[in-house]
């Protein structure tokens, strides 16, 4: 890897299968992205802990992950691929941010406040840490862009903070990290059922997994909330349709939407076709990855060789940093 290359950095959480959302989200910018640009993507396998605190699991979910970034195209020779908790650093640059991170703006974030609804009895530290974490696995490499859905845009605009009130304090070590896509907007996949967004662990019948058999996908599809079709000419669409068709356009070709987009505005729309349509070209997205999935996943030796290889270019980048951190703070006594 050319040092000159500009930094990218982003992470996935193993806490379950990955779907439709972290591909159009992140992992499809991750593989366009790995060609022109230094990478370290990562298994954030802490962050995970801050909810799912059973470990039992967490071998399995990890190696899940890397499998399915690498059916989806992720290549390990080119970016670094490796794990959080094999970056001790990390942790030592999350402490030195904890003394720079308020508590009235963490409480204020929106993921902590969702996830203190949603676990009332695990309101741990570490959760309400979160973003001060995950500005740490970003600043840690001088990453740049950040490749992540809409979902991660408060993180980001928090790890500038932090990295700048870093910088302000003890002097420029960090650039700033911007949240990234080619589209320039950043994704937000729906769920299928009209609420909110696909999602690893909650509505499970409304996300499209990368794993998920051909029937299950056709089945899910047309489960899709819908209703009887517009009685009005080029009446503005509700939220669940307004969705499937955001659906649509990940990966129906342009004759296809345009179609049903026709059909819509002169009331001529039938559901159950589309959502057939749907269905099938949700299948053939779908099928190789799961296909390469199934091969890539039982080869451990593999697996654990990734592991390592990511883990020693990481470090390395690490080790680079929190030179520079400690210097910069006054931590070097001899
Ligand atoms: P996580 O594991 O929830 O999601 C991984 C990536 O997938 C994106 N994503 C979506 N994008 C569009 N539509 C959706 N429905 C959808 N669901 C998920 C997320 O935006 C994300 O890019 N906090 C992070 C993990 C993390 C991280 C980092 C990310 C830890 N350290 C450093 C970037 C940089 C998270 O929980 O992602």
């Amino acid at each position: 890897m050319a040092k000159h290359k500009e930094i990218v950095m982003s992470g996935i959480r193993p806490t379950g299968f990955l779907h439709l959302g972290n591909y159009f989200g992140a992992i499809r910018n991750y593989i366009k992205m790995q060609e022109d640009f230094e990478c370290y993507f990562m298994v954030a396998d802490w962050h995970s802990l801050t909810t799912h605190p059973d470990t039992k699991e967490l071998r399995g979910n990890v190696e899940r992950v890397l499998a399915e970034n690498i059916a989806c195209g992720l290549d390990p020779d080119k970016a670094a691929f490796f794990c959080q908790s094999h970056v001790h650093e990390t942790a030592e640059l999350y402490l030195y941010l904890n003394m720079l991170a308020y508590k009235g703006e963490l409480e204020k974030t929106v993921t902590f406040k969702d996830k203190v609804r949603q676990h009332p009895e695990n309101v741990n530290a570490g959760l309400l840490t979160y973003p001060v974490l995950q500005a740490a696995d970003i600043i840690l490499h001088r990453a740049q862009y950040v490749p992540v859905g809409k979902d991660q845009e408060q993180h980001l605009e928090m790890a500038r903070n932090f990295a700048n009130r870093f910088n302000h304090r003890y002097g420029e070590v960090f650039p700033e990290p911007v949240a990234y896509n080619y589209n320039a907007e950043l994704v937000k996949v729906p769920s299928l059922d009209g609420k909110g967004k696909m999602s690893k662990s909650e509505n499970q019948m409304a996300t499209l997994y990368l794993a998920d058999e051909d029937d299950m996908i056709r089945k899910k599809v047309a489960k899709a909330k819908t209703d009887g079709g517009p009685t009005e000419m080029n009446s503005i669409k509700p939220d669940y349709i307004e969705n499937i068709f955001a659906l649509m356009k990940l990966v129906c070709t342009e004759d296809v939407i345009a179609k049903y987009e026709a059909d819509y505005n002169n009331c001529t729309i039938r559901y159950g076709d589309l959502k057939k349509q749907l269905g099938e070209d949700m299948v053939k997205f779908i099928a190789p990855v799961r296909e390469k999935i199934n091969t890539i996943l039982p080869d451990k030796n593999y697996l654990k060789q990734v592991m390592e290889q990511g883990a020693e270019k990481a470090n390395k980048s690490a080790g680079e940093t929190m030179k520079l951190v400690r210097e910069a703070m006054g931590l070097k006594y001899f």
